[in-house]
This record gives C-alpha cells, sequence and structure tokens, in this order.
C-alpha cells in the first residue's frame, strides 16, 4: 500500500455514514451500519495484501488458485470503540488474530493513558490491521503503533470510520510508513478534541452509554 492516506469513497460507504452522522440514528441502527460499513473498509484495506497460489482439484481440473500469502492477519482494536470495526472485519476474516489495546484519552490532557495491552505472537511475520473509528488528534493512534512496533510489528495499516487532519498530520509525522484508510477526512477538531462535522462520541453512540 504506497498512499499515507485512502478515502474510501464508495457510495455506501458514504450512504451508510451519512446516516450514522445524524444525531437522530438510534444505538441499533448506529451499530448495524457500523458492522456494514467496516466489511467494506476491510475490502479496502486488504486490498493489496499479498497472493500466492496453491494447487487444488476443481470437479472439473486441476488449477493453481490463488490463496492470501503468509501467515494468519492480525486485527488490533483500540479499546472501547474499536470493538464496533473488529466484529464486522472479523466476519469478513474470521481466521485473523485479534488483539486488543486499551488507550484512552485523559480529557484534560487529550493525551493516552494505556490500562491494557494484549496482542498476538510473532507479529514481525502478520500484518496487522489497527482499528480505532476515530482518528482525531492522532495520540492514542501515534500511541497504539508505537506499542505494535514496540511489541515486533512492521507491516502496520491503520483502519478508521473518520479523520481529522490534525490526526492525520500527526500520524504521517510519527509513522509515515503506516497507511491510513478512513471513510472520511473531515474539517477540522474542535477545541475539546471532536471531531467536526463528526458523528460525536462513537463509542458512546455505539454502546449507548450517554
Ligand atoms: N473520539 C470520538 O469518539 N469522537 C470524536 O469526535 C473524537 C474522538
Amino acid at each position: 500500500m504506497k498512499q499515507h492516506l485512502t478515502v474510501v469513497d464508495h457510495p455506501l460507504v458514504q450512504h451508510k455514514l451519512t446516516l450514522m452522522r445524524e444525531k437522530d440514528t438510534s444505538t441499533a441502527s448506529f451499530r448495524q451500519l457500523l458492522r456494514e460499513i467496516s466489511l467494506l473498509l476491510a475490502y479496502e484495506v486488504t486490498h493489496e495484501l499479498p497472493v500466492t497460489t496453491k494447487r487444488i482439484e476443481t470437479p472439473m481440473c486441476e488449477m493453481d488458485a490463488p490463496v492470501i500469502e503468509g501467515k494468519k492477519l492480525v486485527l488490533v482494536s483500540i479499546l472501547r470503540a474499536g470493538n464496533g470495526l473488529l466484529d464486522g472485519i472479523l466476519e469478513l476474516v474470521p481466521a485473523a488474530r485479534v488483539g486488543f489495546v486499551g488507550l484512552y484519552r485523559d480529557e484534560e490532557t487529550l493525551q493516552p493513558v494505556q490500562y491494557y495491552f494484549k496482542v498476538p505472537k510473532n507479529l514481525e511475520d502478520r500484518c496487522v490491521i489497527l482499528v480505532d473509528p476515530m482518528l482525531a488528534t492522532g495520540n492514542s493512534s501515534v500511541a497504539a503503533v508505537d506499542l505494535m512496533k514496540e511489541a515486533g510489528a512492521r507491516d502496520i495499516r491503520f483502519l478508521c470510520l473518520l479523520a481529522a487532519p490534525e490526526g492525520v498530520a500527526r500520524m504521517k509525522d510519527a509513522h509515515p510508513d503506516v497507511p491510513i484508510i478512513t471513510a472520511s477526512l473531515d474539517e477540522r477538531l474542535n477545541d475539546l478534541g471532536y471531531i467536526v462535522p463528526g458523528l460525536g462520541d462513537a463509542g458512546d453512540r455505539m454502546f449507548g452509554t450517554k
């Protein structure tokens, strides 16, 4: 994957995203839409995975058929909102290994604080997809990528639903080797570090906690 930022402008993704942004969308609909969008984003993020062939036998003949090369993919969810994206992607890639990074944002400093870290082994040989719906300040995303690199990961992609220009710039500065795939590059962050126009607090909206 060469580009640093990929915005998935597929009409289905954009339509579903609009429904998610609307403030009166229910928790149930928000969750369902997130699941549907995550399947479409998963298609894009896995687009350039290396492929090899294996010899198989169809009912007609033998052939060299394409299969994804290398060890199983690793999906790493940045808790808690990452789990909303994770569920959908796992439907598409059921054999993927899964890790979790627990980071919360200190609402005063906006800096990430780590409280959980559990990831699969042999990260150096695997493609790692970090998932978090909102790339806002980029502080947690940069911290999560730092942790993954410390754990051995070398091939990392970052998948989010919305990105703010500030977060994209911060990631590009800290981790230019990590491509970002998103459904939208929004306008800006507000003073509280929320994405505008955005969709509010993704965790609260998917879990109904507000
Ligand atoms: N996290 C969210 O859930 N929403 C934002 O707009 C920014 C960070």
